[in-house]
């Protein structure tokens, strides 16, 4: 009989109840050291006062009004978004998947209404990873998440990760933009050299195409800098936004140049919930904390902190790990042995990570993860990877 929730995960037996910071708290009263944090969601933590105090405060007040309406708090975070970044407007969504569509449908509208319809391919990468709706799969291209859910969305073209020349080659009259994250998230934290972004930026001015940049795992402070493209000194056009964001709370954005920007007039496109009086009180918290120059250079600390000691568990255990990638707190172990191995380890131990493409396993803690639950989480991995060698050695 199929179970009563609609059964497209294979869920871990474990049942978080209560969150306390970098901890989760199990049915049974067990302790996790949380490096997962929602899959890069839980930016600040689990029931972070500020933010609870944002959220609770708001409850108290109105809860929902619609986009019919002016709403404050959404005006709010869009400033403080502008005011931060590259962009000039933003559209509040959902999730990053809903990002995506818009993103996509933004970048067509941009070349229409420009009198070049043509222009609707999208260049995307291989191993990526935009969503679950149509755009985003279709974006993503793999068998692995499109198989059977066909005919699919046209207008998405296919290049490997680092294949140049079949970039330049997949560039043509019918492009209408580049899609890609700077750090891959699900496809095994692999981050874009600062300098092949640089390129990007170039190749897409030099063919008069945009440049649409997905932040949702990578974005919100992950990599150190509050979006990871500013790493590498440029900006996109577009920007897909989502997870950090909200902290917890559903949230997703699109943010844009007034350019890249300008197709989508009144009408265009829309959401009941987006931007809604809740998620964007929570997300206005966020930003405050997260876009502080002080917070963003703590994480750098942390991340660097994280990163030794990890290097180190690598050294440690070399049947197990074989390096360790990626940028600020978004760091993944690529495994030599099963990566679900190392991740249900973790379990056992009591820590949490998350499995990702290409034998990775990936480190997203809470940004601001206390030093001491650092060293706790460095032990707690060493005792995974203590278990999964000595599993290795029976078989
Ligand atoms: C880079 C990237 N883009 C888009 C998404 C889709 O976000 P959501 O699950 O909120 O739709 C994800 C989710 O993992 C992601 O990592």
């Amino acid at each position: 009989m199929i179970p009563s929730v609609l059964p497209t995960y294979n869920r871990a037996p474990l049942t978080f109840v209560k969150g306390e910071g970098s901890w989760l708290i199990e049915d049974d009263g067990r302790r996790f050291l949380d490096l997962g944090a929602g899959i890069a969601v839980n930016a600040l933590g689990h029931a972070n006062p500020a933010l609870v105090e944002a959220l609770t405060e708001q409850a108290g007040k109105l809860w929902h009004t619609s986009n019919l309406y002016d709403i404050p708090q959404q005006q709010a975070l869009a400033d403080k978004l502008v005011d931060t970044t590259f962009a000039d407007t933003v559209f509040f969504t959902n999730s990053g998947t809903e990002s995506c569509e818009l993103a996509v449908k933004m970048a067509r509208k941009y070349f229409y209404e420009k009198d070049q319809p043509e222009r609707i391919d999208i260049i995307a990468f291989e191993g990526a990873f935009h969503g679950r709706s149509h755009a985003a799969i279709a974006a993503a291209g793999s068998e692995k998440m499109t198989k059977g859910f066909g005919p699919l969305l046209p207008g998405f073209k296919h290049v490997a990760w680092g294949d140049h020349d079949g970039l330049h080659a997949a560039i043509n009259e019918t492009t209408a933009a580049i899609l890609i994250e700077p750090v891959q998230g699900e496809g095994g934290i692999r981050p874009l050299p600062d300098q092949c972004l640089k390129g990007l930026r170039d190749l897409c001015d030099e063919h008069g195409i945009l440049l649409i940049l997905d932040e949702v795992q990578c974005g919100m402070g992950r990599t150190g800098k509050l979006f990871a493209h500013e790493w590498a000194g440029i900006e996109p056009d577009i920007m897909m936004v989502a997870k950090g964001i909200g902290g917890g709370f559903p949230l997703g954005a699109v943010l844009a140049s007034e350019e890249a920007a300008s197709g989508m007039t009144a009408g265009t496109h829309g959401s009941t919930y987006g931007g809604n009086p809740l998620a964007c009180a929570v997300g206005a918290k966020v930003m405050d904390i997260v876009a502080d120059p002080a917070f963003l250079q703590d994480v750098n600390r942390k991340a660097g902190q994280l990163r030794q000691g990890l290097e180190g568990l690598v050294s440690s255990h070399p049947e197990v790990f074989e390096a360790v990638r990626g940028q600020g707190l978004m760091l993944g172990l690529k495994c030599k042995a099963a990566n679900t191995d190392v991740v249900a380890a973790g379990y056992e131990a009591q820590v949490t990570t998350v499995p990702a493409a290409d034998n990775v396993v990936r480190l997203l803690p809470a940004l601001n993860i206390s030093d001491d639950d650092i060293k706790e989480a460095l032990s707690r991995l060493d005792a995974a990877a203590t278990q999964v060698e000595q599993a290795m050695q029976k078989a």
